[in-house]
């Protein structure tokens, strides 16, 4: 009871708190991630709290006399552990645990420290899809420049960036390339001396990585008939727009659902392992 007390004091006001830079930690998900303090040399620790500070204020983790507990009603309940070195893994990670945690270190004189690790979670790049798309001009047969699109859509991964390039080392000029939607989209002025040029996708977070290689001239001289194979340019509106839609449409789903789990946390004791990410592309 007294060592509460003293806690509960502990936590508002650390009059010999040290603050030090915030870590940065990065997590995958649905594999385990680890928090660790670094203790100086010389402090003994006798308690530790672990506390989730943002965006909601939860308390995660205790140590107290060489027991750890950490059955606290957090978003971390049953996917938390803390070691006897105060390193709190969580296991399996979610989207949502991205946040602030801080660690209140206590030692044998009443001395506290305090560590700030920011955690950033991230789900990894997958299912990466390259398409050309061309005009209709471009596949008469004759034209002596074809211009295509190249579009680069990753249905898997959270915060992923495009960038593109061509297998043969050249830059991609100005002149004869242009980016949009992010670099989701690549337009590209091709002429026969590009007959054997590739483009490479990349799709990459803090985390992952994936590529993907496409040779766009053999798209450009078919003959008009092999549809199949060959889309006009006006197609990629039907991917740009629904794409946009569906990234607004994900970002405002996941807007409401940390609403209203910010909402339902103080009376929910359980967290369901299932929740949706608030993911965006
Ligand atoms: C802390 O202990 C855990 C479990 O024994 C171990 O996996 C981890 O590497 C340790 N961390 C540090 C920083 O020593």
């Amino acid at each position: 009871m007294v060592a509460w007390l003293m806690l509960a004091l502990l936590l508002h006001k650390a009059p010999q708190t040290t603050a030090r830079a915030t870590v940065k930690v990065t997590g995958v998900v649905g594999r385990a991630v680890s928090l660790g303090v670094d203790v100086p040399p010389g402090f003994q620790v006798r308690d530790a709290i672990w506390r989730y500070l943002a965006p909601t204020e939860e308390l995660v983790a205790t140590y107290f006399r060489g027991s750890a507990e950490t059955l606290y009603q957090s978003r971390f309940y049953g996917r938390s552990q803390l070691h006897g070195n105060l390193t709190l893994e969580i296991s399996p990670v979610e989207l949502g645990d991205s946040g602030t945690f801080s660690a209140l270190l206590v030692n044998t004189r009443g001395q506290t420290e305090t560590r700030v690790l920011h955690l950033a979670v991230y789900e990894v790049v997958s299912r990466l899809t390259l398409q050309v798309f061309t005009s209709e001009s471009s596949r008469s047969g004759s034209a002596r420049v074809c211009e295509v699109f190249l579009t680069c859509v990753a249905t898997g991964g959270t915060k992923v960036s495009y960038s593109w390039g061509r297998t043969d080392g050249e830059m991609l000029s100005m002149d004869k390339h242009s980016l949009f939607e992010a670099g989701l989209v690549l337009w590209a002025k091709l002429d026969p001396s590009d007959r054997q040029v590739s483009y490479t996708c990349t799709a990459a977070n803090a985390v992952s990585r994936e590529s993907a290689t496409i040779a766009p001239w053999e798209h450009c001289q078919r003959e008009a008939g092999s549809e199949d194979a060959v889309y006009d340019y006006r197609n990629i509106l039907l991917i740009a727009l629904p794409l946009s839609v569906l990234v607004l449409a994900v970002a405002v789903f996941g807007l409401l659902l940390s609403w209203k789990r910010s909402g339902k946390q103080r009376t929910k004791p359980l967290f369901d392992a299932s929740e949706p990410d608030a993911a965006s592309v």
